[in-house]
């Protein structure tokens, strides 16, 4: 564990119930220096703002460009000094730039086993098309939407009465405890990419996360 927690910057866009759960990890690997929203007026900032944590808004819609509104992300992200971003519940793309300021480290969380359901409306996808599991995927974000290297998958199963509050509510339950997690051991420096696949550098954690 290294002995000063690494920096990263939360990207967000809604509640913040993901924000909440890396806040409240006893893990200190890690430290959030920054909160960055796309929108202002969100439960997510009320969050960061309780634990006090630096919040800024770049708002979506202030932006000429999505390389522009990247810029103004990274830009406000370096300016804390983060080693890394952490997409939860980020509802915007991000240029390719992004991944360039942050080699193989952005980590996203999607509500769905991927490459199954991409996109916004996972949870809806899902039950649109019956599947009976459907779960949670952790994965390093690269220039395409939902698709870059995947830490963790863990599955959720669906039950025939779901709709898609009580499945959404039950993958999050798996979100909530799996995300940290995973953030932690990127801090540890336990994960990495090596030819487009994750390696982790102790196997035994791996082998309790997947
Ligand atoms: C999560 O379920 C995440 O997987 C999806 O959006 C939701 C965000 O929820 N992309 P919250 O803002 O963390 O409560």
């Amino acid at each position: 564990m290294p002995s000063v927690p690494v920096s990263l910057a939360v990207l967000v866009s809604g509640e913040g119930s993901n924000l909440q759960a890396l806040i409240d990890h006893p893990d200190r690997a890690y430290k959030i220096a920054v909160v960055i929203s796309d929108r202002s007026g969100i439960g997510a900032l009320g969050k960061a703002l309780n634990a006090g944590i630096p919040a800024e808004v770049v708002e979506w819609a202030d932006y000429a460009s999505r390389d522009e509104f990247t810029t103004a992300v990274c830009d406000a992200a370096q300016a804390h000094g983060v080693a890394g971003l952490v997409l939860a519940g980020f509802m915007r793309i991000l240029s390719p730039s992004a991944m360039s300021r942050f080699p193989d480290a952005i980590i996203n969380v999607h509500p769905a086993l991927l490459p199954s359901f991409p996109g916004a409306n996972a949870v809806e996808q899902a039950l649109e098309r019956g599947v009976t599991y459907t779960g949670v995927t952790v994965h390093f974000v690269d220039e395409q939407v939902d698709h870059g290297p995947i830490i963790v998958q863990q599955p959720v199963r669906v039950n025939d009465d779901d709709d898609s509050e009580t499945l959404h509510s039950r993958i999050q339950e798996v979100e909530h405890d799996l995300f940290p997690e995973v953030v932690a051991a990127f801090a540890r420096g336990d994960i990495h990419v090596e030819s487009g696949r994750v390696r982790w550098k102790t196997p035994m954690h791996a082998g309790r996360m997947r």
